[in-house]
């Protein structure tokens, strides 16, 4: 069976970019492949972080996770500190990262430029997400538009490490595909930017009704229609885009002409998508408000899901460490 892997970031909580994005692939992928997901606490450490929330967030995305579809019958689900060879990996890896490739990475990019002194972990943390991913030798990795750029460079490390140390045969690590969805860049409340944690323009999946609809109220929507009679373009409408992922067909058909002919305003155009999100969500949020009431079932989860991860992990590593000339121990 193909096996999948994929990560993310506890630095808040899980929004419904995310959840179109990637993790809804996670839940579909666990019946047909090999599934391994992993909460990437190691990553989210690489720019200014609250410590004293870091371990909660980690423990409320493992039950956002859950509440979403993932099985721990069908799939692994694991803390990434909690299995030390992410960071041994990433460190051979990072022996033969070319300087050159990290400096051009979008994200590295834009996130350097936010900082006064740049922390190597930003240059860096590509190299750990490939070793992520290397590790469990996964041919494929569900994620969003925003990670197919590290996703290349994880293909590239693949190569140079067999090149180097691999059997010039058979190669040792597979050059991993991404697996997208239908929705693979969502864009936030603001009508601009990626739908993003750090940005503050999210929805997350667990939020009640009054909250989504208080999220959705003002959020941007045509710049045309200044007032409730002036007709809009719903194609350059995030609402409208929205709508696409959480209403029926007929409803989405009805929003474009609603908007075009001016007979809805914006807010009930919201109402309506408000509605419907609420309602495409209430399992996630009814399912994280039972596994909030008992934490100890997660965290038995997470830590079976670490042994199993650490028994993967040490397979690859053996072999890892043997091509790579160093002295087993006793
Ligand atoms: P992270 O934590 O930012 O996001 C988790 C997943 O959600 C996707 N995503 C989106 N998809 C569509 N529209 C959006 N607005 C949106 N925002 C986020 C992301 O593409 C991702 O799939 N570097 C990764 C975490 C990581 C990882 C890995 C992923 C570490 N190691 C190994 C895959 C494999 C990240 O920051 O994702």
């Amino acid at each position: 069976m193909t096996r999948v892997f994929s990560g993310i970031q506890p630095s808040g909580e899980m929004h419904i970019g995310n959840w179109l994005g990637a993790i809804r692939n996670w839940v579909a992928l666990q019946d047909s492949h090999e599934a391994i997901y992993c909460i990437v606490d190691q990553h989210a450490i690489t720019g200014q972080y609250d410590v004293g929330s870091l371990a909660d967030r980690t423990r409320e995305m493992a039950i956002s996770l859950v509440a979403a579809g993932l099985d721990p019958s069908r799939s692994v689900l694991f803390v990434q500190s909690h299995v030390p060879d992410h960071a041994t990996l990433a460190w051979l890896l990072t022996t033969i990262a070319p300087l050159g490739e990290l400096e051009r990475m979008t994200q590295y990019k834009d996130k350097s430029q936010r900082v006064e002194s740049i922390p190597a972990g930003l240059l860096c943390y590509p190299i750990l997400m490939a070793a992520d991913i290397l590790l469990y030798r996964a041919d494929a990795v569900p994620v969003g538009e925003d990670q197919t750029q590290h996703l290349e460079l994880t293909r590239e490390l693949a190569r140079r490490w067999n090149a180097t140390f691999g059997a010039a045969d058979t190669p040792f690590f597979p050059e991993p595909q991404p697996i997208l969805t239908g929705a693979r860049r969502i864009i936030g409340l603001d009508g601009q930017a990626k739908m993003s944690k750090s940005l503050g323009n999210t929805i997350g999946v667990t939020e009640s009704p009054e909250e989504i609809w208080q999220k959705l109220r003002p959020a941007m929507t045509d710049p045309a229609r200044q007032k409730r009679t002036d007709p809009g373009t719903p194609e350059i409408c995030n609402i409208y885009a929205l709508h696409r992922h959480f209403s029926p067909e007929a409803t989405v058909a009805e929003v474009a002409t609603n908007c075009r002919t001016a007979a809805w305003g914006c807010i009930d155009c919201k109402k309506v998508l408000a509605a419907n999100m609420a309602t495409t969500l209430a399992p996630i949020r009814e399912r994280s408000l039972e596994l909030r009431a008992a934490p100890g079932e997660v965290q038995a989860m997470l830590g079976d899901g670490a042994a199993t991860a650490r028994r993967l992990a040490g397979e690859t590593m053996r072999e890892v460490t043997d091509r790579m000339g160093f002295l087993r121990e006793g």
